[in-house]
């Protein structure tokens, strides 16, 4: 088996791509260029992901080894109560589903495991944990499992069916948990990130420990939140759009340009062809240092998808939900 690529500058984001489009995305986006390709057991689209890679690999269009791609274990895919056959049957599931037989990347999804397959909320995150009164819901047991689920990752790594491991949705405080526990640090941690959530004490704490950051949402998600602070989505912000219309880029391509100058891999979703290929056509061009700064004076807090940073995490069943991480 071949060694891992290096992580590529960019990927497709595959998250909310609805199983009837995703396999023509992923087509696009490897025909137009994109080598990484980011996958979830919770996107619930894996098959029809794993139909696009089949496609791309017989043909010869690429090779398997050309490719990146990474996938994520559900909260129900922890080694729950020291379950590793949880861990062991996802990592089947999701090969068998994307007609591969290792993976670049596995990431745990989220830093907390439930028993129960968690219902999704419209906004995406496993909801609810929490009843409108603040009690825990009663249908769901969550524990933070991420240290045996992580013990499981790398050994995983350790037989050469994933070339990579990492973390998605970790605090500071979590991936230092992993290190007070003598593991090896993830690879990679993958988080919400754009102008809007810039998380400056995450990417300079993953930086000091070569920890890569992968950016979901980079565009801020286009149905994402308006906040207070500034009232419009990301890609309508006039910061955004000047800059766009200056460059005579789109405000995608500005806010892709934006991420790669923060040093973050971004994940850009999108199922048009046009986007799939304009979103990944930044090279040649500069943002100038004033649009920078401008972009960098967004920063709001705003999430699109909650954080559960969670206390209690050295193994406690009991979560304490975490707002707003603006630094
Ligand atoms: P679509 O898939 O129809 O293109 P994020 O990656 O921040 O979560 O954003 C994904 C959202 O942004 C999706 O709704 C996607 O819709 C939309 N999107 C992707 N690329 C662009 C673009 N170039 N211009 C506007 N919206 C885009």
């Amino acid at each position: 088996m071949s060694l891992p690529l290096p992580l590529p500058p960019l990927g497709l984001g595959t998250f909310k791509s609805s199983p009837g489009e995703v396999t023509s995305a992923v087509l696009h986006a490897v025909r137009s260029g994109y080598r990484l390709i980011d996958c979830a057991a919770g996107y619930q689209n894996e098959t029809e992901v794993g139909a696009a890679l089949a496609t791309l690999i017989s043909s010869n269009a690429i090779k398997r080894d050309e490719l990146y791609v990474s996938s994520k274990l559900w909260q129900t895919h922890h080694a729950y109560g020291g379950d590793e056959s949880r861990c062991e049957a996802a990592l089947s599931a999701t090969l068998s589903d994307l007609n591969l037989d290792y993976l670049d990347l596995l990431l745990i999804h989220w830093p907390f495991a439930s028993e129960q397959l968690a219902v999704q909320t419209e906004d995406g995150t496993p909801e609810p944990f929490r009843l409108a009164d603040g009690s825990l819901n009663p249908v769901f047991t969550v524990r933070t499992e991420y240290l045996a689920t992580y013990r499981w990752l790398l050994s995983a790594k350790a037989r050469g069916v994933v070339k990579a491991v990492g973390v998605s949705n970790f605090t500071i405080e979590q991936m230092e948990h992993l290190r007070e526990e003598g593991l090896e640090a993830p690879a990679v941690n993958q988080v919400e990130h754009h102008p809007y959530l810039q998380q400056r004490a995450l990417l300079s704490y993953c930086a000091s420990r070569g920890i890569r950051v992968m950016a979901y949402s980079p565009l801020g998600s286009a149905s994402g939140k308006k906040p207070a602070a500034h009232g419009c989505a990301l890609l309508e912000h006039a910061v955004v759009l000047d800059v766009s219309k200056k460059l005579k880029k789109t405000a995608a391509q500005v806010l892709v340009k934006w991420a790669l100058g923060k040093g973050v891999v971004p994940l850009p979703k999108s199922v048009s062809e046009e986007r799939i290929r304009t979103n990944a056509d930044v090279d040649g061009w500069e943002l100038e240092s004033a649009d920078v700064a401008a972009l960098d004076g967004l920063e709001c807090g705003c999430r699109n998808f909650r954080s559960y940073a969670g206390e209690g995490w050295h193994g406690g069943e009991r979560w304490v939900e975490k707002g707003d991480d603006r630094d």
